[in-house]
């Protein structure tokens, strides 16, 4: 469809959308297994573990121990390649997730510890990124998809910038507020809080002058099962994408955002992530 196609259908959806009752949010156990449907189902993850294995060692060379920070790192699975790859060498690593869903954050410990690498120290905080004080200075401090749900983003990348050591990475994986990402915007119940995305994270970096690399991964997510049965075997991507238990969604709201997934090229819908990498002076 073309982009007139598009804003045209988006357009529907959002007067459909007027006036009817916000969606039932997901449960952090519904938010877990969710997720880790929409990740099977796109290409974008596996393209985020290459990436995070392969840029970030590199950049990290010269630190031994070398010190992680990862905030709302879920069930570890973009942690645990990561991990491994850094620890290549006989490397010491010290790597701390940060997760306040504690059986996502038990996922993570256990992910990491199967690894099986001496070398390897992980350990892991249950709770809030804005409790978290993280005693030694960090070499690297990251956020994949977990900047989107924090109350204060300034907040959030200051606290981050002050773990991070001098020569040391801040790094944030977040969507753009491309197709996809509008329509979590539009239908997920966020509540008083606004989510960030991409472009707000490249606000807050530049407004404090740090110099950022940036690199978008195309991913692409398949939402065959979305389209053919949203309220039985797609339902889990479903409520992934919108946020939301969809079962509560109005037959004439869900026709319009099977429509929109349609014209933004259903079944295989661009999946972009956006990656800032920000050296700390
Ligand atoms: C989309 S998941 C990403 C998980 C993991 N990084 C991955 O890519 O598989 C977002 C994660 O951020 C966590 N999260 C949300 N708010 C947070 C906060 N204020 N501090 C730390 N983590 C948070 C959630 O619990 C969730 O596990």
């Amino acid at each position: 469809m073309t982009t007139t196609g598009t804003a045209s259908s988006l357009d529907r959806l959002r007067v459909e959308v007027v006036g009817s009752a916000p969606l039932p949010p997901l449960t952090g156990e519904r938010y877990a297994l969710t997720h880790a449907a929409y990740e099977a189902a796109s290409d974008q993850r596996a393209l985020l573990q290459g990436w995070l294995a392969h840029a970030l060692p590199p950049l990290l060379a010269g630190c031994d121990p070398v010190r992680v920070v990862g905030v709302g790192v879920g069930d570890g699975s973009v942690d645990a390649p990561l991990a491994r790859a850094l620890s290549e060498g006989g490397r010491q690593v010290r790597y701390l997730g940060v997760e306040p869903h504690a059986p996502s954050a038990m996922g993570f410990a256990g992910r990491l510890a199967a690894l099986h690498v001496d070398t390897l120290i992980p350990s892991v905080v249950i709770g809030d990124f804005a409790d978290h004080d993280a005693g030694h200075p960090a070499d690297l401090v990251h956020f994949v998809h977990s900047l989107y749900y924090v109350d204060d983003l300034g907040a959030a990348l200051d606290h981050a910038l002050s773990m991070v050591r001098p020569g040391g990475l801040l790094v944030a994986a977040t969507a753009p507020l491309e197709p996809l990402c509008v329509l979590t915007e539009l239908l997920c119940p966020w509540g008083e809080h606004r989510p960030w995305f991409a472009h707000d994270v490249r606000a807050e970096l530049d407004l404090r002058r740090l110099e950022v690399h940036a690199e978008t991964l195309v991913g692409r997510l398949d939402v065959t099962e979305v389209l053919i049965d949203p309220c039985g075997r797609g339902e889990a991507v479903f409520d992934f994408l919108v946020g939301a238990r969809t079962a509560a969604m109005s037959a004439p709201v869900r026709e319009h955002v099977l429509d929109y997934l349609r014209a933004i090229g259903g079944p295989e819908v661009p999946h972009p992530l956006d990656i800032m990498i920000a050296r700390v002076p």
